[in-house]
């Protein structure tokens, strides 16, 4: 069983790509700088589209399928948005959200041809719940969000799970960026461990759910969440109905 992790250096993908492997994976890391775990690791960008087609071209050649893509690279930018840099907010939309567009779309085909394989997206609740100053992280997840329920409706008639998880905070490096000084203690108070997605991300392998929420420890935001899930798996199964 071949499992890619994206953002595996770190944080959540580490956590994730450790677990997988107790699972009997074998594990592809991929981020910016070398991860330091994994059976194969590639140092790639994964808002670069030629990098990340040459990367799955590789993995597809040496392995010819891929059982599990856990996109989870990804990163955040706080602050007003009259004041954020826009060269590093479209830098943002194209790691959290473009990213994992292109592992999906030249990984999709072999699964389809296989019938068989997990896309597990880290999503947020963010993408319900836009927060101020951290908009357009929020923006990126939506869109995520979206595409994820999406492909869920779409690709399950071939055999394909696609998931989307949504941690609240969660204890990693993500606050590191310089533009959360000064807020990371307050983020930190209300956060889980990581490795709470990383049995989310078991979770959805196993049930193919489409979301899975992993909430922050005042533990109260799945039962906002999980009611306009009700409405949306409604709508869902009727709009897939419609367009299939
Ligand atoms: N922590 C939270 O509270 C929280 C909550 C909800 C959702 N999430 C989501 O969880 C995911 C993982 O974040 P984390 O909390 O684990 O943060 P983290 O500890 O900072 O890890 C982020 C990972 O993404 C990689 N990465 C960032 N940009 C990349 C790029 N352009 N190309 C390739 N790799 C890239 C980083 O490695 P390199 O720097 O080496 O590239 C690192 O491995 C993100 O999508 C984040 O939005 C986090």
């Amino acid at each position: 069983m071949i499992a890619i992790i994206t953002g595996a250096s770190k944080g959540i993908g580490k956590c994730t790509a450790l677990k997988l492997k107790n699972y009997g994976y074998t594990i592809v890391s991929i981020s910016r700088s070398e991860p330091d775990f994994g059976d194969i690791k590639f140092k790639v960008d994964v808002s670069d589209k030629i990098a990340v087609k040459d990367i799955v071209d590789k993995i597809l050649g040496e392995f010819s399928f891929v059982d599990v893509i856990v996109n989870n690279a990804g990163f955040g930018i706080y602050g007003s948005f009259k004041e954020t840099s826009l060269d590093e907010e479209e830098y943002m939309v194209r790691t959290n959200f473009l990213g994992t567009i292109y592992f999906t779309k030249f990984l999709l085909p072999s699964m389809i041809e296989r019938k068989k394989g997990n896309i597990v997206n880290i999503i947020s609740e963010a993408a319900y719940v836009s927060s101020p100053k951290l908009l357009v992280y929020s923006a990126t997840k939506a869109a995520l969000a979206s595409f994820t329920n999406g492909l869920w409706a779409e690709a399950r008639k071939y055999g394909v799970k696609v998931s989307g998880i949504y941690p609240g905070p969660v204890r990693t490096n993500f606050t590191s960026h310089p533009s959360f000084n000064g807020v990371k203690n307050s983020f930190d108070k209300f956060s889980v461990e990581p490795e709470k997605v990383a049995n989310a991300v078991i979770k959805s392998i196993k049930t193919g759910k489409r979301e899975i929420y992993v909430p922050s420890r005042l533990k109260i935001e799945p039962y906002f969440l999980k009611l306009s899930n009700v409405m949306q798996s409604i709508t869902y199964r009727i709009v897939s109905k419609w367009f299939s």
